[in-house]
């Protein structure tokens, strides 16, 4: 299967969100990617529903919403009317994992279980069978345009091969630090999914930085 892009709206221009959103529909963009922060389980705030709720109606592609909150679980049923296609939740903030991974399959979502740097894929031993994704952390959330922790590319791999032993299908997503570079690397590593914030967002031509990430 050929790897999906999802560019991070975090890094757009918010003056602009509807040439942004439609730069997105032109591009081979596979998903739009959503980072919902509280000032709590990180420290910033960025956007919450109502930019959903705004991007929804226009957005030609899934949305992938990465929630940087503590307990998410309080917003399933917000998550789902915005539009998401895909819904992550922090390990770290889950005391009842499995719990909220079935309600976000109840309302209708895939379901993701996000990772920091920190956190090892062990842990995820009891809970892969029941995941679509799980989202890779490759620098500490909260911010874009940060420097790609290197033990991503080998925390990939070792996830990958988990799963493939597991004889599971669950897709790896990774986020922060991606570009040309770190990309092909994550990719021969096993990721499918890669989030570009800035390197999509500051380029003087997303549309074809979207591409060429695509083609790498
Ligand atoms: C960071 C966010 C990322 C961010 C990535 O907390 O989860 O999605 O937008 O930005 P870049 O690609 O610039 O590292
Ligand atoms: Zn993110």
């Amino acid at each position: 299967m050929k790897h999906k892009i999802a560019p991070s709206l975090l890094a757009a221009d918010f003056l602009n969100l509807q040439k942004e959103v439609e730069m997105i529909n032109n591009s081979e963009a596979d998903w739009l990617h959503m980072d919902i922060m509280d000032g709590v389980f990180v420290p910033n705030i960025s956007f919450g529903f109502p930019v959903l709720d705004a991007v929804k109606p226009i957005l030609k592609k899934p949305m992938d919403v990465h929630l940087m909150i503590v307990e998410p679980q309080k917003f399933v049923k917000e998550v789902a009317e915005a539009g998401a296609y895909m819904m992550n939740v922090h390990y770290e903030a889950c005391t009842h994992l499995h719990r909220t991974i079935g309600a976000i399959k109840e309302a209708g979502m895939k379901a993701g279980v996000t990772l920091n740097p920190h956190t090892p894929i062990s842990l995820l031993e009891d809970i892969i069978q029941d995941l679509d994704m799980v989202l890779l952390m490759s620098v500490n959330p909260g911010f874009g345009g940060q420097r790609f922790i290197e033990h991503s590319v080998n925390k990939t791999a070792r996830l990958k091969e988990m799963i493939r032993a597991k004889g599971l299908d669950t897709l790896i997503e990774v986020d922060g630090g991606v570009n040309l570079e770190t990309g092909k690397r994550l990719l021969e590593a096993g990721a499918d999914v890669l989030v570009a914030g800035s390197f999509v967002f500051s380029s003087p031509d997303p549309i074809r930085t979207i591409k060429e990430l695509k083609e790498m």
